[in-house]
């Protein structure tokens, strides 16, 4: 049992765990993920490693209402605890002193590029931080990515905040503009990732992208986690999260993600109908 020490609401949607986990706290590197399970007869559904305090033997979570078990996490306070949280799992992130490094966090993916921004800064590289959302009030975490960055952009797609348009908008800019890059990370919907890969792929800037496949058990068991990298099969939980953006077939990684929607209704129609019957 891991017991929720505190819980804050980052967004309408979004909301911020800290969780009594010593032994993962100790063991945890930037890029790295747990898998949750809230209730026994609940689904695993991994989450991101988003901070790490081995002293206070805490991980911070970050998590998006999208479906049952998000919304069922959403739905425990501080003081209840989570049933099993497994990890840390993945590949953790290569932090090295590249250069100029630009980070590129979209919506949820604000989450798991802080830390290893925050990484990045410390191995000495320069920080260019471009975060976006689709609106201001999906924005997070803004004053943890302005402090490890040397450079930090905001874009919203309606202009709320920042600059109006998509983070790919301003990372095609700082290209145009002459900005020696030697890395770009991204993290956030698998479309951004394609199309941050597009951009980068005629300047042969290394981009390097966290693949968010379905996942069960999370350490290379079940196979619900494959993608197809330059080719060839590769399991995102231990051969990842991380892979060359170039080589991702995205297109075959959204059409597997997608391959459970009606599943996924049904089931968080059902959630939502027995929550009312119990009220
Ligand atoms: C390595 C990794 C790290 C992640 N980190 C975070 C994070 O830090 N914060 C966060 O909010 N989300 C994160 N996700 C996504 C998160 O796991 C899904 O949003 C969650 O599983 C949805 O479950 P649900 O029951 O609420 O929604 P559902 O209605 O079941 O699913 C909604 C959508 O989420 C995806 N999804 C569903 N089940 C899974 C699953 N078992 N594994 C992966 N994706 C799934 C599918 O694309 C689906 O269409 C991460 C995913 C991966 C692979
Ligand atoms: S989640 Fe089962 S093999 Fe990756």
């Amino acid at each position: 049992m891991n017991t929720i020490l505190k819980k804050e609401t980052l967004s309408p949607s979004v909301k911020l765990y800290e969780i009594e986990a010593p032994l993962i706290a100790q063991k945890a590197l930037p890029g790295q993920f747990v898998v949750v399970r809230i209730v026994e007869e609940g689904e695993r559904i991994p989450l991101t490693i988003a901070d790490s305090d081995p002293e206070r033997g805490i991980l911070t979570l970050i998590v998006q209402e999208v479906g049952k078990t998000t919304e069922h996490m959403g739905l425990l306070d501080e003081g209840m605890a989570i049933l099993d949280v497994a990890g840390p799992l993945g590949l953790p992130s290569e932090i090295e002193n590249y250069g100029t490094v630009v980070m590129v966090g979209g919506g949820i993916g604000i989450a798991p590029i802080y830390p290893i921004t925050k990484g990045m800064k410390a191995a000495g590289n320069r920080v260019i931080s471009i975060i976006g959302a689709r609106s201001e009030n999906l924005l997070f975490y803004i004053d943890k990515m302005k402090a490890v960055s040397d450079e930090f952009i905001i874009t919203t797609d309606d202009g709320t905040s920042g600059i109006k348009g998509f983070v790919t908008d301003e990372l095609k800019r700082l290209i145009d503009e002459g900005v020696k890059i030697d890395r770009v990370v991204a993290i956030g919907p698998t479309i951004m990732m394609k199309m941050v890969s597009e951009v980068t792929r005629p300047y042969e800037i290394p981009t390097i992208v966290s693949l968010n496949s379905i996942m069960v058990d999370g350490t290379g068991m079940c196979g619900a986690c494959r993608v197809e990298i330059d080719g060839e099969t590769k399991f995102a939980c231990v051969d990842g999260p991380e892979f060359d953006g170039h080589k991702v077939d995205f297109d075959l990684l959204m059409q597997r993600q997608a391959m459970y929607i009606e599943q996924e209704k049904k089931s968080l129609e059902c959630f939502r109908e027995n929550l009312v019957h119990r009220i």
